[in-house]
């Protein structure tokens, strides 16, 4: 299976390291190289990987599917529509040292990245990130573009909704909702719902302004 890995930043390159490490374990899988917008980067390597050319070059390049390596929500859940309407498949990246429940559902297109830890029940809907040493403890659901970031921790039944980004460090207690496109901030201790489209912050997290 050849994979393109759209985005050669930050990010991208995580994404490409999960999907080496997963090669690494046996599975069969060709990381083609990186498309980005930079075009600086053009006919460079990144991590030993080609960067082939700008995203909109995705066509001439040969692929069997792709994989989002950009950190921004909005942009990812853009690009997620529009390759999904051009027909794009898209891989799942999880790390071989992710610890998931046997009944946890990983949908297309998310990343779970090293040291990630999923308990029975939990779900991870499509494009969606679980940053390095995130945990998702159980029955609770990332919804579609969502990001957890590094070393963040969820209770059971915590909801994360679409296009959300609960920020580096924080934790979220048992059964709280937080609303689509919300920021919760780094090292915050999220009590109680966010509302959609709210940035929190602090312990106990409240609106910022
Ligand atoms: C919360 C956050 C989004 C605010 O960013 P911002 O809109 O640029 O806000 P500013 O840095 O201008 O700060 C605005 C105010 O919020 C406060 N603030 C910023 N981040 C905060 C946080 N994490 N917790 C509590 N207060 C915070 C600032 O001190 C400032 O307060 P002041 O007006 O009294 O001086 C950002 O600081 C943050 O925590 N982002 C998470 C990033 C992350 O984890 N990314 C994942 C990478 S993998």
């Amino acid at each position: 299976m050849k994979i393109i890995v759209m985005g050669a930043s930050g990010h991208g390159q995580v994404v490409a390291d999960v999907l080496f490490q997963m090669w690494t374990k046996g599975r069969e899988m060709e990381i083609v190289g990186f498309l980005d917008d930079d075009v600086a980067l053009t006919g460079t390597k990144v991590m030993g990987l080609n960067v082939l050319g700008r995203l909109a070059d995705l066509p001439a390049m040969p692929h069997d599917c792709v994989i989002l390596g950009i950190g921004d929500n909005a942009v990812r859940a853009r690009l997620f529509a529009e390759l999904s309407c051009a027909g794009k498949r898209f891989a799942t990246a999880i790390h071989p040292s992710a610890v998931l429940a046997p009944d946890v559902v990983v949908s297309t297109g998310a990343v779970l990245c090293a040291g990630v830890v999923i308990n029975t029940g939990g779900r991870v809907r499509e494009n969606a990130i679980l940053n390095t040493c995130a945990s998702l403890d159980h029955h609770s659901v990332l919804e579609p573009h969502s990001h957890v970031a590094p070393g963040a921790h969820l209770a059971g039944n915590v909801t994360v909704g679409e296009g959300a980004l609960v920020g580096i460090g924080s934790c979220v207690v048992p059964g709280v909702q937080i609303g689509a496109w919300s920021v919760v901030g780094a090292g915050a201790a999220v009590t109680r719902d966010v509302p959609e489209r709210t940035t929190v912050g602090g312990v106990p997290a409240r609106q910022l302004a």
